[in-house]
């Protein structure tokens, strides 16, 4: 009999929406014995509890293939997860998951669920295991005949791909290894940020990483109000539970009960400049920092970082993980701030490093006093329209909060409610259904675009 273990990423345990497509195949395919880890849920146990892993340890010797279950959180996998994928590299475990076949069911709105998946399977090639494409659903599906055929269909391509042997091709080379010491030169005349206020986050520091003294270099490059939130230091109960309590008035359940509520309220919320500096881990940061950006979840879909200047500061390869930038620069843009971008120690030179952290300083504080906020890519513009039709549409009973504020803030900007260009579309349409100013219209359409520019530029 064919046997897979399931490892379920989501912190409601049992409860899980994307674990129940998994229980689907379970009935679908009752010749195949499914053993279940609820890994998130029980995270206390696996980094305290080595017995915690015997079970785990011996189903994975027995099964052929591992199936990855778990929500998006955040542009990334909830924090649990992240953290149990480290267990496994602290405790020397990747042997039990090297060589096997995975693949990855996850649900979400499909809002960064790409990002979510890359950042997956990059940790999983990197613990040496055979990736198969995921299934990447949203929950509604589960109800859909097509969508249910597809699951089916994914699930039985998995079970070839075990059974044949298939190559699999890996998309993610291994990070480069820390290689050398920055040593910080004497400080420049530091850059004085008049009233504005500047809050470095810090992760958990990586050992043999540039990071700590990364860190001292930017503060000291800034004067003014500087914040330093180093994360360990923290008082932390654990990850968002997606227990949605907040979805009505942006309260969490954790309230008071740990640090991070009150870290948001008094230095994140009022700072104009933002920098969340660490490790790369995989390609991401470390699962604390995940945890830190994954509890402001108690904001929901609100803009969190409007008008901040926000930036990275990165020890370790950067140039290979393209998936850390866009993840914060796609997070910025869709919460209306200005991601300024990173810098990373990946120059090997501390001189050329001491120039780029002091102009990274100098930089945000220049945007901050301007209040300079470019135009948004796809990313921010994508992603607010997403979030914008969701609230609007099947979750508005839930999402009170966000509702309220998008209502009085105009984030409702639907393209039905713009009735000027609605008459102009009717009265175009109208026009261009004669043969003759559809030919005429054709030949002049680049000139017609850039008309009212022109017009514009000629009055000035
Ligand atoms: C803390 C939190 C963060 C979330 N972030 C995202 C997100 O970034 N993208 C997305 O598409 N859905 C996001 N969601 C929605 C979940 O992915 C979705 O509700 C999922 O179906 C929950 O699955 P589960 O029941 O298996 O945990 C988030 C939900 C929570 C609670």
């Amino acid at each position: 009999m064919e046997q897979l273990v399931v490892i379920n990423g989501s912190p409601k345990g049992k409860k899980s929406v994307s674990l129940k497509f998994v229980e689907y195949l379970q009935k679908k395919n009752p010749q195949t014995a499914f053993r279940y880890f609820h890994v998130a849920q029980d995270i206390r146990s696996y980094s305290r509890n080595p017995e915690s892993w015997t079970a785990l340890k011996d189903a994975l010797e027995q099964a052929q293939g591992v199936i990855w279950v778990f929500p998006v959180y955040i542009f990334h996998v909830p924090a649990a997860l992240m953290r149990f994928v480290e267990l496994v590299r602290e405790k020397g475990l990747q042997g039990a998951f090297e060589g096997k076949y995975t693949t990855c069911v996850s649900t979400s709105i499909h809002f960064y669920d790409n990002l979510t998946h890359d950042w997956m399977r990059s940790a999983l090639e990197g613990l040496g295991m055979r990736y198969i494409p995921p299934f990447t659903a949203d929950q509604a599906d589960f109800f859909h005949p097509e969508s249910r055929r597809n699951l089916e269909w994914f699930f039985a391509d998995f079970q070839e791909a075990i059974r044949e042997r298939r190559r699999v091709e890996r998309r993610f080379a291994p990070l480069a290894a820390p290689s050398w010491t920055y040593t910080p030169g004497p400080a420049t005349e530091p850059v004085d940020l008049k009233g504005k206020r500047a809050v470095v986050v810090v992760d958990r520091e990586g050992p043999g990483t540039n990071i700590g003294a990364m860190v001292r270099r930017l503060v000291s490059a800034f004067k003014g109000q500087v914040d330093v939130v180093e994360l360990e230091k923290l008082t932390i109960r654990g990850g968002c539970l997606g227990c949605m309590k907040c979805a009505f008035d942006h309260d969490c359940t954790y309230a008071d009960k740990d640090d991070i509520r009150n870290v948001y309220l008094t230095l994140l919320d009022p700072a104009d400049i933002i920098v969340y500096a660490g490790a790369l881990q995989d390609r991401y940061f470390s699962s604390l920092m995940k945890l830190f950006v994954e509890r402001r979840f108690m904001r929901t879909h609100y803009p969190f970082m409007k008008g901040k200047q926000v930036a990275l500061l990165v020890a370790g390869p950067l140039s290979q993980a393209q998936l850390l930038y866009d993840t914060f620069d796609a997070d910025v843009q869709v919460c209306m701030g200005h991601f300024a971008g990173a810098v990373s120690d990946e120059c090997g030179e501390s001189a050329a490093l001491d120039t780029y952290i002091d102009t990274m300083a100098r930089q945000l504080t220049r945007y901050a006093q301007a209040g300079y906020l470019p135009p948004d890519t796809f990313l921010g513009i994508a992603g607010r329209k997403l979030f914008r039709d969701e609230v609007w549409g099947r979750y508005r009973f839930l999402f009170q909060a966000d509702h309220r504020y998008y209502r009085k803030t105009g984030f409702y900007d639907f393209p039905q409610k713009d009735w000027r260009t609605r008459w102009q579309n009717f009265l175009l349409t109208l026009r261009l259904m004669n043969p003759k100013t559809r030919r005429q219209m054709r030949n002049t359409l680049s000139g017609f675009m850039v008309k009212p520019l022109m017009n514009e530029l000629e009055k000035m």
